[in-house]
């Protein structure tokens, strides 16, 4: 691997070696307006950058040589990039952005390039469970579920967890979660489609927590004229390689009917009604839909939601129609569920003790196979 370093002429010299002959280094120093053709003439797999003031400038020059060289891989050394920098960065064309120069550092990025070169991600290798989320009909809590499923899986900070809203045209998946606006939407990931990677997609999806991303649909209608079923298929698989749970609030339309019927995509669909005759009709509809697919029924999960003791319908009347088993059933919690959308933050995490969080925490335990520790009854008590 040819490994070059392009600095400027100041006092930019770290002191990086390199084991030949696994490793050609070359250090270069020039001013940035020579980057593109100096590094250009040495043909490198990967460039170092660092030195230079983090300007609109840099991310020029480094478009031009990516654009130049589009096989090799471009890190920047640059001490605390503001998020819109790192962004724009990505955009360049720059793989990495590493704050700095140290000999570990860089060997770090060296080796995650190797990874992605050599090791299982350049083979589109699947690591994550996909699970979508439909409502029966609307308002029958399908994204009040996929959000607080996905808030309790992350709250083991060892799991990656990806929410994509694509109940379209728009989706409120974040009222659930945070009261905090997003950079950016699910037509923007559509307009980055072609350079998408792991890298870009952890930098543009909003961050909830550092295990905890989402992509919130558009705020109008017209970007999401750029979304079209290829690119949302795309970012799913993309997603799947680098989160250990992608979870998709999923509508009826073109878009969400074309990811239900992709053979490989769906790990589980999760049909979520409420008991009574509209929901459940609609819900046989849906079930019907899911088996012209030639999806299995084993992988529909049903789930009855607001659950009280006055409900309409009985859950054996409802599996009875629709000749499937009830795989969860979740209480009706109107207090829970208005505090956590008045405050945007998830239920789960709001009222951890109430039946609904606890109910999502079971099922939670059930779907990673980590039951969360019993607290004792002496912590219970505030003794221990
Ligand atoms: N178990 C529950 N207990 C109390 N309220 C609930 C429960 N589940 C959902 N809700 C409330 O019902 C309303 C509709 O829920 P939600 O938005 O999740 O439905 P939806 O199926 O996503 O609807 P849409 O078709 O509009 O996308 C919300 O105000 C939500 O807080
Ligand atoms: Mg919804």
């Amino acid at each position: 691997m040819h490994i070059v370093l392009f600095s400027n002429r100041s006092a930019f010299e770290p002191s990086l070696s390199f084991e030949p002959p696994t490793y050609q280094f070359t250090r270069v120093q020039g001013l940035l307006a020579e980057l593109p053709v100096r590094v250009l003439a040495y043909r490198p797999d990967l460039v170092l950058i660092g030195g230079f003031e983090n300007t609109d400038a840099l991310l020029e020059k480094i478009e031009t040589l990516s654009a130049a060289l589009p096989k090799a891989a471009i890190v920047l050394i640059a001490a605390s990039p503001e998020p819109a920098f790192l962004l724009r960065a990505m955009r360049a064309g720059v793989r990495e952005v590493i704050a700095s120069d140290a000999q570990a550092a860089v060997d770090g990025a060296v080796a995650r390039l190797q990874a992605r070169q050599h090791g299982p991600q350049t083979s589109q290798a699947r690591a994550g469970r996909c699970l979508g989320v439909m409502p029966a009909k609307g308002g029958d809590g399908s994204t009040c579920v996929v959000a607080n499923l996905a808030a309790e899986i992350a709250k083991n900070p060892g799991l990656r967890v990806l929410v994509i809203d694509l109940s379209l045209p728009f989706g409120d998946v974040e009222l659930f979660l945070t009261n905090a606006p997003a950079a950016h939407d699910l037509a923007d990931f559509s307009d980055e489609i072609e350079r998408l990677d792991g890298a870009l997609l952890e930098v543009m999806a909003q961050h909830l927590a550092p295990n905890f991303h989402l992509i919130q649909t558009p705020q109008t209608l017209e970007p999401l004229l750029h979304v079209t079923p290829a690119c949302v298929e795309r970012l799913i698989r993309i997603a799947l390689e680098h989160y250990d749970h992608v979870l998709i609030d999923l509508g009826l339309d073109a878009i969400s009917l074309h990811v239900l019927g992709l053979p490989d995509l769906l790990d589980q669909l999760v049909l979520v009604t409420t008991a009574n005759v509209p929901s459940v009709r609609r819900a046989s509809q849906i079930i019907r839909l899911w088996e012209s697919l030639e999806q299995p029924t084993s992988s529909l999960a049903l789930v009855i939601n607001r659950h009280t003791s006055g409900s309409d319908l009985s859950h054996s009347d409802i599996e009875k129609t629709l000749g499937l088993r009830a795989s969860r059933v979740l209480p009706q919690d109107i207090d829970t569920l208005q505090d956590s959308l008045l405050r945007g933050v998830p239920a789960v995490t709001l009222k951890p003790r109430s039946d609904f969080a606890k109910s999502i925490a079971a099922w939670v335990a059930d779907l990673t196979g980590q039951r969360l520790p019993e607290t004792s009854i002496w912590t219970r008590l505030g003794i221990k």
